[in-house]
């Protein structure tokens, strides 16, 4: 059967993380290796003269996927009925920043970009945002676009949790397949909460595997936290090979599936769950079937996961109350 192609809105597109994600998804690595794709790329004029080059490359690799590129700098043309909407366009922090310093800088994007999905976007869109800080500005997204459904935005966290698993990996020497259950709660930022105590490999507590406590708090924990701002002090610019990964991978567990026995970290909207109040954009374990997702329901949270849970709450609702005036 030959399907209809996929319209996939790419932001950003003449950046390096666009640069590492656009090949992979024409390639098939997002959808699989019978979806045609139509890639709509949008960058701001002043970067016209790259995206042209990226397009150009995009022709030369004579990809049997992929039927179709729009370039533009129109955000109305580049999500002109959109099947999915990758918003990676923003500022990137440079060292010494936090995340959320970006807010102010890439808040405005995310609201003009809402509104502009609002208007054009297939209704059944689905839209990740990965631009920073990429939980709020994914509230403000959605909240732009109020006709399309909340369950049908999210933010990044799947590098996040990517991070986590390559770190008990190599702890255990296992391969990273062989890990299930993991999660990072909470804000793509270094309050996230990477949370070993649900993990297993072949139904052992990972935590009993490991039997260190002080690597866990010492190591495990920080060493995510902070791992985009390692990357930054060691290349001199943000994560974007592995950024451009997990985006393959979070929409590749949305649109086929989440595995079975397992889940994945999506950072959605909150609805009570876990005892975190509704309305903020949090990292919670779902399991995807049939192109929806679900949160994992009844895992037991511990008094010392359950104030960092709250603090990575508390941080969203700061950063929420920063740009008040961007959500209508
Ligand atoms: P980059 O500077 O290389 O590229 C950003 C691109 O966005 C540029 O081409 C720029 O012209 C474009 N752009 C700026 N404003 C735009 C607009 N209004 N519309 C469309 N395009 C616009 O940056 P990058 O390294 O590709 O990173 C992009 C964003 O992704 C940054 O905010 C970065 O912090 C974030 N990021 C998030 C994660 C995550 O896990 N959520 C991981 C890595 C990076
Ligand atoms: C990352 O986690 O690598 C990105 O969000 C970039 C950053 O600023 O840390």
């Amino acid at each position: 059967m030959v399907r209809s192609p996929v319209r996939i809105a790419i932001t950003g597109a003449a950046g390096q993380i666009s640069y590492s994600l656009l090949f992979r998804i024409a390639a098939g690595d997002m959808l699989g290796s019978n979806q045609p794709v139509i890639l709509q790329l949008l960058d701001i004029p002043a970067a016209k003269k790259i995206l042209d080059g990226v397009v150009m490359e995009l022709q030369d690799c004579a990809f049997p996927l992929l039927v179709d590129i729009i370039a533009t700098h129109d955000p109305l043309a580049a999500f002109d009925q959109v099947d999915i909407a990758i918003l990676v366009g923003a500022r990137p922090r440079k060292q010494g920043m936090e995340r959320k310093d970006l807010l102010q800088i890439n808040g405005d994007i995310f609201k003009r970009q809402g509104q502009a999905l609002n208007q054009v976007a297939k209704r059944d869109a689905k839209i990740l945002v990965v631009g920073n800080p990429a939980n709020t500005n994914t509230l403000i997204t959605m909240s732009n676009a109020p006709d399309l459904p909340a369950e049908n935005f999210s933010g990044m966290l799947r590098l996040d949790h990517n991070r986590a698993l390559s770190q008990v990996a190599m702890k255990l020497a296992q391969p990273v397949s062989s890990i299930r259950k993991m999660i990072v709660w909470g804000n793509h930022s270094s309050t996230q909460y990477p949370d070993l105590y649900h993990a297993e490999i072949d139904g052992t507590k990972v935590t009993h595997l490991i039997n260190d406590q002080a690597w866990i708090e010492d190591y495990f924990i920080p060493t995510v936290q902070k791992r985009g701002a390692a990357v930054i002090e060691a290349r001199g610019l943000s994560s974007a090979a592995s950024a451009a990964n997990a985006i393959i991978d979070h929409l590749h567990s949305w649109f086929l599936g989440t595995r079975e026995n397992d889940w994945t970290t999506m950072g959605i909207l909150s609805d009570g769950s876990y005892a975190i109040p509704a309305g903020v954009i949090y990292g919670f374990p779902v399991v995807c079937t049939d192109s929806k997702r679900k949160i994992v329901s009844g895992l037991e949270i511990d008094s010392v996961s359950r104030m960092r849970l709250t603090a990575a709450y508390e941080e969203l609702v700061q950063e929420r109350d920063a740009i008040k005036q961007l959500l209508p």
